[in-house]
């Protein structure tokens, strides 16, 4: 199984992106955790800028939250940036500013779980670590039959154990196999219509004998997805906006916003005050991890800018040109983006 998935990725997987060049932690670090929630495409856009911005940890461990948030912006799920910023800090302060050289002690940073970990040192250190995240799950549980129910910790567990067997012998060939599981999961063994014809492990899949590989992986406890609703003021002041940072827990924590309210009429009530009547834009659906979000735009142009801190709390006048220096959620720079 090993052999048929990295002499796979020699010849059919990808290459050449640019983490894929390096051996070095710092970068390939980076990379894993841009790329856990984001797709490939976007991630190269950022990559590059970040490591211009910050091009070892001992520039990242330094820098300011709001110099990484701003850095980070647009790539979403932004606990990723302050454990990132965390993780540099607890490197250079009990790591002489160097990454362990192990998947075991990688998975003691902040935002570095089991599977990124195993990531990290088997392509930096050819290390036998077995990665196991969302598409390497169903490339698994399809190629064994493995229909157990994987929210129940036992069988996770037993999956892990499963993964760990079946690497290659030899560390030389782990950065191939690693890179290759990820391939096969996001080109071949996709969630549906797997394209089994393409794929180097058909002949010992057992979900493809079974002739349905969309069985798998199972799990039964399902994300209960909510709604909310809030109401964003948006107030110009000479080519000024009126921008507050949320705060350090909860959603876009830290990031610089609009100020938001809970329903219409508190929103209105804040504008008499301010003595604005805000016409209103068209609403912007968000997806969270845990809910949906409808957020309505209230715009308004404000002549007295003195006293919108008194009514609205802490903030601050941030000019046009100055938005993209801070950390914003990305509906939010889509929306104020002229
Ligand atoms: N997703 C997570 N890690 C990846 C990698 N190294 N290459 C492509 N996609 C990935
Ligand atoms: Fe996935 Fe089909 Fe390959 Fe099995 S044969 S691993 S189901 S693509």
């Amino acid at each position: 199984m090993a052999h048929c998935v990295t002499t796979w990725q020699r010849e059919h997987g990808r290459h050449g992106l640019p983490w894929q060049r390096e051996r070095d932690p710092y970068r390939v670090w980076l990379s894993e955790i841009m790329l856990q929630q984001t797709q490939v495409t976007t991630v190269l856009a950022y990559y590059a800028r970040f490591l211009e911005r910050f091009p070892d940890v001992a520039a990242l461990a330094a820098a300011t939250p709001d110099d990484v948030l701003a850095a980070w912006s647009g790539l979403g799920y932004y606990s990723r940036a302050r454990n990132l910023h965390r993780c540099a800090q607890v490197v250079m302060a009990e790591h002489r500013g160097r990454f362990p050289a192990s998947a075991e002690q990688l998975a003691t940073l902040p935002g570095i779980g089991r599977s990124t970990a195993a990531a990290i040192a088997a392509f930096c250190f050819d290390e036998r670590a077995a990665i196991l995240d969302g598409n390497v799950k169903r490339v698994l549980t399809r190629v064994l039959g493995n229909g157990c129910d994987l929210a129940v910790a036992t069988h996770e567990r037993a999956l892990w154990r499963q993964a760990c067997e079946l690497l290659p012998h030899d560390g030389a060939d782990m950065p191939a196999y690693t890179q290759g599981l990820m391939d096969l999961g996001a080109t071949v063994c996709l969630v549906r219509r797997p394209n089994c014809l393409a794929c180097p492990l058909q002949s010992l899949c057992i979900a493809q004998r079974e002739g349905r590989p969309e069985a798998y992986p199972v799990k039964t406890r399902k994300l209960v997805r909510g709604a909310r609703e809030s109401w964003w003021l948006w107030l110009e002041h000479a080519n000024a906006i009126w921008l507050q940072q949320r705060p350090a827990k909860g959603v876009w924590a830290g990031l610089w916003s609009l100020p938001l309210f809970e329903d219409e009429a508190a929103l209105q009530s804040a504008a008499q005050l301010l003595g604005v009547n805000p016409e209103s834009l068209p609403s912007i659906k968000h997806a969270l991890t845990h809910f949906d979000w409808r957020l309505h735009p209230r715009r308004a142009l404000l002549y007295k800018a003195s006293e919108v801190e008194m009514q609205l709390g802490p903030g601050r006048w941030v000019d046009r040109g100055a938005l993209h220096t801070l950390g914003m959620p990305a509906p939010l720079r889509r929306l104020l983006a002229p």
